[in-house]
């Protein structure tokens, strides 16, 4: 093919993929499948410059105005920057290089780093410090009004503290958190609608909902990274200071940033941030290097619409494009069955994936996943790899038929050959072995000795695989009569790590009511409702005892939980492995229970903000929740009252508007010092 059939195949793919992505929000390609075919058609008109439109994709910044919204002309352009494609140090040094050379310099030069948010682009247009204006970048010069729906967005002041500027235009990106986004998803799942592809989707989506309501629906989240307009503000002398005074102003500015020095100081912050990527609460598909200096990113201007001053430096995709093999059903710890497609293995977001769930039958068919497929695989952050979507247009003629979980196992489980149900309402089939089902008792052995149940050290997967396919064990209680004896034929287990194991399992006997109830596995009773059922009951016998009306008096159960815990206590199984594993030593502290006790913060709901000298936050929640109060995360008309340590911020402001009681630190001790006398000693140590 000639240079010029290619770049017009280039150019026509990129467009459609981009109309996708920009216009409709459903994207065909994955990011760096897209950064690829981009590069290749910029290199190909840079080597043919004769060859260069201005129609050109690369010719522009992003998609078209859509028919619904005003279009929002910038008075400053939206531009992009360059991205470094070299995931390697090199990446950093090469930007450093440039820089120096540009200005001619031969001391170090200081860089601001910051996160490369994965959202979308808004600049936000505030007037006399009131928000009067939100903008997507839209072509970079002409965006779509959506103030609408940006005013949805909580962390977005709708006005700024202490800013009389004539105009300040603040830019950054919407975005939405790992965990909004996988929250989101498990709720439409629940609901049998439409997923999100991935956060930035769900950002992008969102924004560009014509019906603010449906905006508000959806958690977003906004960080500021710059300026656009700027009329009767005096600029500071660094970008730096420029953030920090945005946060003073109550912008929300990620805290994960540096001023360093030098190529040696970008390439820290690039490996630092590396390796904190996945326990970050968002998606980041990078960093961003920022000459620090006003002064200088003045001197060193543009070139072809990017900032010379500014690069972006890339990691490794947490999404890629690969072929599904096979689909494979697992069995779950109460018998849920999981589709998992079988992937070509492939490198994404830092290792390599070959197994990535579908989540259920229904998903699998919404998205329309078939073996033969090539699908967008994602892994970000710690959750499991899943099948994001199905790349349609590379379906092979041979593909597999529709997913049918039922017909696909005839009917029986896997594993335990029992019948597969599906309750009316329910998104998930189940396998109605119960504990009879070897799949079901090693996933329920593996959720027991877990490090927030019975925390069991050394019993993982391989063991348990062992010691339930050996008929060792079949029940939780059976781990405490397990000897020498029984370990020592196993296979990989030396007499230490038998000793180590005996040893692990002889502390786990004495723990907490609420670890012990997380512990059985209660469909439906997670750490937070097994806690909550330990403060309010005190004992087991009581809450074993519990009718739903009695059930139902625990803050946050409701009739799900309440039909849950009276199916698990009503099971004659389940009650014998209870009395067995208490009879072989497992204990606890009992109390009386909080459900009758009124305890003097019970009903009531506190938020902590800014930082307490005397204790951690931890503590201080877990101190005010032994009294009976909520600690929430918010501030809202509900909040009885809020703990304003130093530095508090916009969580002080809104309580303060509401009208809501403020506490400083020196009042919660006292508070704290009073009521802890009153009331029993605390009950989960945790
Ligand atoms: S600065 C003139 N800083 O990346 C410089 N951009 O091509 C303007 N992005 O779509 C951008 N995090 O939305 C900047 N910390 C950050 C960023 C960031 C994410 C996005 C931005 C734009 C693209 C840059």
């Amino acid at each position: 093919m000639d240079h010029a059939a290619r770049i017009a195949q280039l150019r026509e793919e990129i467009e459609r993929h981009s109309y996708n992505y920009y216009v409709l929000d459903a994207p065909t390609i994955p990011d760096a499948e897209y950064d690829k075919l981009f590069r290749e058609l910029e290199s190909l008109e840079t080597q043919y410059p004769e060859l260069l439109t201005p129609d050109s994709p690369t010719q522009r910044v992003g998609g078209k105005v859509l028919d619904g919204f005003a279009p929002v002309k910038h008075v400053v352009p939206m531009l992009s920057i360059r991205t470094e494609t070299d995931t390697e140090a090199s990446g950093a040094s090469n930007f450093d290089t440039r820089v120096k050379n540009a200005l001619g310099a031969a001391d170090e030069i200081e860089y601001a780093c910051e996160l490369k948010f994965d959202g979308l682009a808004v600049n936000l247009r505030y007037e006399r410090g009131m928000l009067v204006q939100a903008a997507t970048r839209g072509d970079g010069e002409t965006g779509e009004d959506v103030t609408q729906n940006v005013r949805t967005i909580h962390c977005i002041p709708l006005h700024l503290k202490d800013c009389a500027a004539e105009v300040l235009e603040v830019r950054g990106e919407v975005y939405m958190s790992r965990r909004d986004f996988n929250r989101y998803n498990e709720k439409q799942r629940e609901l049998e609608l439409q997923t999100l592809v991935n956060p930035r989707n769900g950002a992008a989506g969102s924004i560009r909902q014509l019906d603010p309501r449906l905006t508000a629906k959806r958690p977003l989240s906004f960080f500021s990274y710059g300026l656009g307009e700027v009329r009767g503000w005096t600029l500071p002398a660094t970008h730096s200071a420029v953030l920090d005074q945005l946060a003073q102003m109550g912008m929300p500015v990620c805290n994960e940033r540096a001023v360093v020095c030098g190529a040696q100081g970008l390439v820290e912050f690039h490996q630092r941030v590396a390796g904190k990527r996945d326990t970050l609460p968002f998606d980041i598909d990078g960093v961003v290097y920022k000459v620090n200096s006003l002064a200088l990113q003045r001197e060193l201007g543009f070139v072809s619409r990017e900032p010379r001053w500014a690069v972006a430096h890339k990691f490794p995709a947490e999404e890629q494009l690969t072929v599904v093999n096979d689909i494979d059903i697992q069995v779950g710890r109460t018998g849920k069955l999981t589709p998992v497609a079988k992937l070509e293995p492939v490198f994404v977001g830092g290792t390599t994936v070959s197994n990535a769930t579908l989540h259920n039958e229904g998903e699998t068919r919404r998205k329309d996943v078939r073996i033969g497929d090539t699908v967008i695989v994602r892994r970000a952050g710690d959750v499991i790899p899943e099948v994001a979507g199905v790349v349609l247009e590379r379906r092979p003629a041979n593909v597999g038929e529709p997913f049918d979980l039922y017909r696909r196992l005839g009917g029986h489980c896997p594993v335990c050959g029992s019948a597969i149900v599906r309750e009316e309402g329910e998104a998930d089939w189940r396998c109605s072995g119960g504990l009879f089902c070897p799949a079901q008792r090693k996933q329920a052995l593996l959720h027991f000795a877990g490090r927030r149940a019975m925390d069991i050290e050394g019993l993982g997967d391989k063991l348990v695989e062992q010691l339930v396919d050996g008929g060792i064990v079949h029940t939780p209680a059976d781990l405490y009569i397990l000897g020498m004896s029984a370990l020592a034929d196993l296979e990989r287990m030396g007499e230490k790590s038998a000793l180590n194991l005996l040893e692990a399992i002889e502390k786990s006997k004495r723990t907490t009511l609420a670890r012990f109830v997380y512990a059985l596995g209660i469909r439906n009773v997670g750490e937070a409702t097994a806690k909550d059922l330990a403060r309010h009951f005190g004992k087991l016998e009581r809450l074993m005892q519990a009718d739903e009306a009695a059930l139902k008096q625990v803050p946050d159960v409701g009739p799900i939980v309440a039909q849950s815990l009276l199916a698990f206590f009503a099971e004659p199984h389940n009650l014998e492995v209870v009395d067995a594993l208490r009879r072989r030593g497992v204990e606890w502290d009992e109390h009386e229970g909080d459900g009758d006790q009124v305890l003097p913060l019970t009903g009531k709901t506190f938020v902590l903000t800014g930082t307490l000298a005397s204790m951690s936050r931890d503590e201080a929640k877990s101190r005010l929740e032994a009294l009976g109060a909520k600690v929430a995360g918010s501030v809202s008309k509900k909040t009885d009252c809020v703990v304003a340590g130093a530095e508090a911020g916009s969580k002080l402001d809104k309580a303060r508007e509401l009208n809501v009681a403020v506490w400083d630190e020196a009042a919660l001790l006292e508070y704290l010092r009073e009521s802890e006398k009153t009331i029993d000693p605390q009950i989960d140590a945790d």
